[in-house]
């Protein structure tokens, strides 16, 4: 790998923080690192292995001369200055949806399907957080026997939208708790915010995203799109619900999976075990909180199907803004350097 110039845009953010931070741990080969985000931030400076660095307007950056561009600033911004980067001679790996639908985009998951990265023509799209934990799993046994049918639950952290959610479980809780015979009574008093449809402290919100199409929220349809592009397998039936639940880093995920042939336990155990970035708990049940600061994704509970046989449930649960997010992006730039 030569050394590369490197960008980070939304660099302030959740997960441009973290790419920071991991392009450090795992030593890229970085020849220049520049941060970028909103006016709000410019001129402040980002602590990193390499320096301070001071942080510029992306709407005033010139992007001439990056060779690596890790977008994590909302789609927004990625449909208007991921074209002019890579116009400028750069590769873009876009955090957000707005170009993982794009069939000329590969959309990749570092381990999963590395082979198609080599397609793109200047734009590559890291999958949606929760989409990504579920594929650790799903990509191995989909190699093995074909996945046919998905339901799949999702249990999405606060994290997952940004430091704002962070910060309002945070608020919330900080209110709620000292009342603990409020909440046991009914008698709470409403802690205020409009990130969620209701509280999140002490709650769990079945309704993860926005509304769209049918009564799926737009997280529901990632899971349903993004997994079919991924295991390039347009006929799989995904039944998606996604959930927002109390928790600050850590998406988990619990899916029945029907495959092209019966699947017993003892085979899945036996594929998961070897499935890369993922590892399997047989022990102990795997949590959130096990997840958070872990590059691999952890998997767990995986059952024989019992109403109709021959499937497999399991859970898994991954760090959001590590392998959902920050870490595949960086990934997918060692795989393109
Ligand atoms: N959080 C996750 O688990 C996760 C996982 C996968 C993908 N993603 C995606 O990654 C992106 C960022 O998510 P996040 O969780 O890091 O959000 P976040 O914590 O809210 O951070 C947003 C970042 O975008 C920047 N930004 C906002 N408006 C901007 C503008 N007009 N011009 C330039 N920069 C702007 C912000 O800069 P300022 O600080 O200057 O406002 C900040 O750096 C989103 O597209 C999200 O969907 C997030």
């Amino acid at each position: 790998m030569s050394d590369r110039r490197v960008a980070v845009v939304g660099a302030t953010g959740a997960v441009g923080r973290k790419m920071i931070e991991i392009l450090g741990q795992r030593n890229f080969p970085l020849a220049e690192l520049r941060v970028l985000a909103s006016a709000r931030s410019t001129g402040q400076v980002v602590e990193t292995q390499w320096g301070d660095i001071e942080v510029e307007n992306l709407e005033l950056a010139d992007p001439f001369g990056i060779d690596i561009a890790l977008f994590s600033a909302g789609g927004d911004r990625s449909r208007a200055f991921a074209p002019r980067f890579v116009a400028a001679g750069a590769v873009v790996i876009d955090n957000s949806s707005a170009f993982r639908r794009d069939p000329q985009v590969p959309l990749v998951v570092a381990g999963v399907n590395d082979h198609v990265v080599g397609s793109h023509q200047g734009i590559i799209a890291n999958p949606n957080c929760t989409t990504m934990a579920l594929m650790m799993a799903a990509g191995p046994l989909h190699r093995e026997a074909r996945i046919e049918r998905l339901t799949v639950s999702s249990y999405q952290s606060v994290s997952g939208s940004g430091q704002a959610g962070m910060s309002e479980l945070g608020r919330q809780v900080g209110l709620l708790a000292p009342d603990g015979e409020g909440l046991v009574e009914g008698t709470w008093d409403d802690p205020g915010g409009n990130l969620y449809v209701s509280p999140i402290a002490f709650n769990v919100i079945p309704f993860a995203g926005s509304e769209t199409e049918e009564g799926y929220t737009d997280e529901e349809w990632k899971l349903v799109n993004e997994t079919r592009k991924i295991l390039d397998d347009d006929q799989i039936l995904v039944e998606p619900t996604c959930v927002r639940v109390p928790v600050m880093v850590g998406h988990g995920v619990s899916a029945s999976m029907f495959f092209g042939r019966s699947m017993s336990r003892e085979e899945a155990i036996d594929i998961l075990r070897h499935a890369p970035g993922l590892e399997l708990w047989t022990e102990r049940v795997p949590t959130p909180l096990d997840a958070t600061g872990r590059d691999v994704v952890l998997a767990g509970r995986v059952r024989p199907t019992l109403g109709e046989t021959g499937g497999i449930n399991l859970w898994v649960v991954g760090d959001n803004l590590r392998k959902g997010a920050a870490l595949n992006a960086v990934q997918i730039a060692e795989l393109i350097s």
